[in-house]
C-alpha cells in the first residue's frame, strides 16, 4: 500500500502535528525524525480501521521511542512510536535472544523493531494478568503500540523523581507489589528504576517494558539483581528501610 494524497490527508487531518509542519520549523524536525513513509502507513492502519482517531501532541522524545498523547473513541491513549538505527539496533538484539518467546527474530531494522513492539505488548499484557500496576496495552502494529495514557489533558503523569512523595514507604511498598507480580509471571523488567515508574492516580505506575525477559533468559538474573538495586537506591535516599537484600531474598521467595 502506497501513501497516496488521499491517505496522506486523512493523516494531516487527524495528526496534529503533521498538519502543523508546514507552518512551523520545530514540528517538521519532531515529524522528519519520526514519521518516516513506513511510520505513516502504520500511522494510517490505525486511524483508517478505527483504532485511533487522532494523535494529538508528543509527551516524550525518547533515545529509541516517541510517546504520543491521541485519542480512541474510549478517551485518550498513549501512542509509542519505536524508532531504531545502528545504534539501538545490537542491545535490542541481546534482550530478544535467549527469550524462546521470540525465537525467530528478523534480521532487518524494520522486523526488529516490529518484534520489539510486540514484545512491549506482550510483556505489559503478561504484567497486567499477574497483577503488576502497568499500563493497559490497547494494540500494536509495525512499529506502534497504543496502551493506556497516564495523566489528564492538562498534563503526563510525572516521572516518580520528579514527585515529592507524601508518603514514600507506602509508594516502596507498591512499587515492590508489583515487583512481585512481575516475577510471578516469571518477567525480569530489566530497566526498572525511578526514570521508568510513573506516579499518577496516587500510585507508582511501571512502564518501558519492551526490554523484559523470561525469568530463562541467560541474563535474566543479572538484569534482576541490578533492578532490584536501582529501586533499594532510590527509595533508600528518600528515607525508607529498604534494604536491596532483603528485597532480593523476599522477590526470590515468590
Ligand atoms: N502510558 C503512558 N502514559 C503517559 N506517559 C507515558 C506513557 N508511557 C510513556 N510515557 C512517557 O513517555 C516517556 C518515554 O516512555 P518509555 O516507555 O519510558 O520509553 P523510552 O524510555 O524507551 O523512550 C516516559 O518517561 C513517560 O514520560
Ligand atoms: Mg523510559
Amino acid at each position: 500500500m502506497r501513501l497516496d494524497d488521499r491517505k496522506l490527508a486523512l493523516l494531516e487531518e487527524r495528526i496534529e502535528v503533521l498538519g502543523r509542519r508546514r507552518k512551523d520549523a520545530d514540528h517538521t524536525k519532531t515529524y522528519d525524525e519520526v514519521f518516516d513513509e513506513a511510520t505513516l502507513m502504520a500511522v494510517y492502519k490505525f486511524v483508517s480501521d478505527g483504532t485511533i482517531r487522532t494523535v494529538d501532541y508528543p509527551v516524550s522524545t525518547g533515545k529509541e521511542g516517541n510517546v504520543f498523547h491521541a485519542t480512541t473513541e474510549e478517551g485518550a491513549a498513549a501512542l509509542k512510536i519505536y524508532r531504531v538505527n545502528t545504534a539501538t539496533f545490537r542491545s535490542l538484539a541481546d534482550y530478544l535472544q535467549g527469550d524462546p518467546r521470540f525465537k525467530k527474530v528478523g534480521r532487518t531494522f524494520r522486523e526488529l523493531i516490529t518484534v520489539w513492539a510486540q514484545k512491549e505488548f506482550k510483556n505489559l499484557t503478561r504484567m497486567r494478568e499477574a497483577g503488576a500496576r502497568v499500563p493497559r496495552p490497547y494494540a500494536v502494529h509495525r512499529n506502534l503500540l497504543l496502551m493506556e495514557y497516564l495523566g489528564d489533558e492538562t498534563m503526563p503523569a510525572p516521572v516518580i523523581r520528579e514527585v515529592a512523595l507524601e508518603d514514600p514507604a507506602a509508594a516502596y511498598e507498591e512499587v515492590v507489589l508489583s515487583m512481585v507480580a512481575m516475577r510471578k509471571g516469571k518477567l525480569v523488567h530489566g530497566d526498572l528504576s525511578e526514570y521508568n515508574l510513573l506516579w499518577w492516580d496516587g500510585h507508582p505506575w511501571v512502564i518501558d517494558c519492551a526490554q523484559a525477559v523470561p525469568l530463562d533468559h541467560p541474563r535474566s538474573d543479572e538484569w534482576f539483581r541490578r533492578d532490584v538495586a536501582n529501586i533499594a537506591r532510590f527509595f533508600t535516599r528518600l528515607g525508607v528501610n529498604a534494604s536491596s537484600i532483603r528485597l532480593e531474598a523476599r522477590l526470590r521467595a515468590v
